[in-house]
């Protein structure tokens, strides 16, 4: 049986850590949809071009240790602008949301354009401090980062690309459940998505 649940939000919200969460409790396969728009955004930092990127993106390139880094954010965001480059994304994120034994994708236009029909959608937010500190906790964990004000910066930038392209732009579906995280615990921010999720299956 097929079964999707899309989570979308801003940049560092926790969707990663909750959508993880949430398939494992249900036991459905999970797609992080940004590392596809990662994947073509760090290979146009070797010079490719972002729409030949996508066209030939392959599984392997998802297994970049780099994906991780701010520029390849900061890549992913201007080329998830570009409509040949969500278009050439689409086909493989259908598939994978309606393959047997259900799917969690959890991404910016799951539950607006990639699966509109998804059975469960939740909206993932949290102040752009707590999600800046989050992210600056994470990259510096990594020696990715060591300045709190430019990983903000970055956050806010991409926030502002997401939400302000003309293709998919990043905003709640009218059918989904907003979760605000900003005061919650990773472990009660599982906990209240799964709930919230049940009630729809
Ligand atoms: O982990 P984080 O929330 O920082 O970012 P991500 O989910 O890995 O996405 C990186 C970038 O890819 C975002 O800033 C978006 O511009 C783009 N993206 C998108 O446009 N559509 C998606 N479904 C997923 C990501």
């Amino acid at each position: 049986m097929a079964f999707t649940i899309a989570i979308d939000g801003p940049a560092a919200a926790g969707k990663g850590t909750i959508s993880k969460a949430v398939a494992a409790h249900f036991g459905f396969a999970h797609l992080d949809t940004g590392l596809l728009y990662r994947a073509v955004g760090a290979k146009t930092l070797t010079g490719t071009p972002a729409i030949a990127a996508a066209q030939g993106l392959q599984p392997e390139d998802l297994e970049n240790d780099s994906l991780r880094t701010p520029e390849v954010a900061q890549a992913a965001s201007k080329v998830a602008a570009i409509p040949e480059v969500r278009a050439a994304l689409v086909d493989f994120q259908r598939a994978f949301a309606r393959r047997a034994g259900g799917a969690v994708l959890d991404g910016r236009d799951i539950g607006t354009v990639i699966c509109p029909q998804a059975e469960a959608k939740l909206f993932v937010t949290a102040s752009a401090e707590v999600r800046a500190k989050r992210r600056f906790d994470e990259l510096a964990a990594k020696g990715l980062a060591d300045d709190y004000e430019a990983v903000l910066r970055d956050v806010r930038e991409r926030d502002d690309r997401d939400m302000n392209r003309s293709d998919a732009p990043l905003k709640p579906a009218a059918d989904a459940v907003l979760l605000d995280t900003s005061d919650l615990s990773i472990d009660e921010a599982v906990r209240q998505a799964i709930s919230l999720i049940s009630e729809r299956t």
